[in-house]
């Protein structure tokens, strides 16, 4: 049975008291959302420990947006794993298509960045995904190929085991425009198979989210999918109702 995940990236919004109160909503209303689904929240790194303080004594866990590709030192303005541990991040989201974008990230980063959440003992939300002119070009399936291959190939069994992948295609990020039911189970299908090249039967115990405007409105359609586990959620999950809504869409 792989886990089911309702993650939520906040992205760069929220002052810390909203921050605050958009977690103790979600801790409040989470009793109404089978327990079989795990809550998690990504507040901005400057929310990490007051919203630590708001979900203790919950099971919603805590997960930063990033983090350093270095242990500690000399590297002004980053943030290190260990320090994202220490105020009770379990999840790290990796590899977002912004962070790829706009801040350059590279494979090669995100390998580094890999090991420094795994050595603090946090779990990779690695996140892959084909922009427009890749969906269109009919490219996708390399992308993503590409993408897992040249990070998560380099995992060991273990830390293979403490992993989820987010299927983010950027052209359904903010826009309103979500890949179909059928999209998405077709691509996870595929990634499950690419993961399954290499790692075996440890495949099919690795958690794979939907992110691109999932919203209540369409996520019981699309986590109905086989190989749909959930999904990563930006603007719907700056709603405590809106983010819970979207909880309740497992019904398998
Ligand atoms: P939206 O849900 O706002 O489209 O964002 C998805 C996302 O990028 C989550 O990481």
């Amino acid at each position: 049975m792989r886990k089911k995940i309702v993650a939520g990236n906040w992205k760069m919004n929220t002052l810390p008291a909203e921050g605050v109160e958009l977690a103790k909503g979600v801790v409040a209303g989470r009793g109404e959302v089978c327990s079989c689904v795990n809550f998690i929240v990504c507040p901005p790194f400057t929310h990490l420990a007051m919203v630590a303080e708001a979900l203790k004594g919950s099971d919603v866990e805590l997960g930063a947006q990033n983090c350093a590709a270095e242990a500690k030192g000399a590297y002004t303005g980053e943030v290190a794993a260990s320090m994202l541990a220490a105020l009770g991040c379990k999840y790290v989201i990796l590899g977002h298509s912004e962070r790829r974008q706009y801040y350059g990230e590279t494979s090669e980063t995100l390998n580094k960045k890999m090991a420094q959440a795994y050595a603090n003992g946090l779990t990779p939300i690695y996140c892959v995904g084909e922009n427009l002119d890749e969906r269109e070009a009919g490219k996708h399936f390399d992308v993503v190929k590409a993408q897992i291959e040249e990070v998560v190939y380099n995992l060991t069994e273990e830390q293979f085991k403490n992993l989820v992948i987010a299927y983010e295609p950027v052209w359904a990020i903010g826009t309103g425009k979500t890949a179909t039911a059928d999209q998405a189970q077709e691509i996870h299908a595929y990634i499950r198979k690419v993961l399954a090249d290499k790692f075996g039967a440890a495949a099919a115990e690795c958690p794979i989210l939907y992110g691109g405007s999932c919203k209540p409105s369409n996520a019981a359609e699309i986590f109905a999918k086989e190989d749909v586990d959930g999904g990563l959620i930006g603007g719907a999950a700056l709603k405590a109702e809106d983010f819970l809504a979207i909880g309740k869409g497992f019904q398998k």
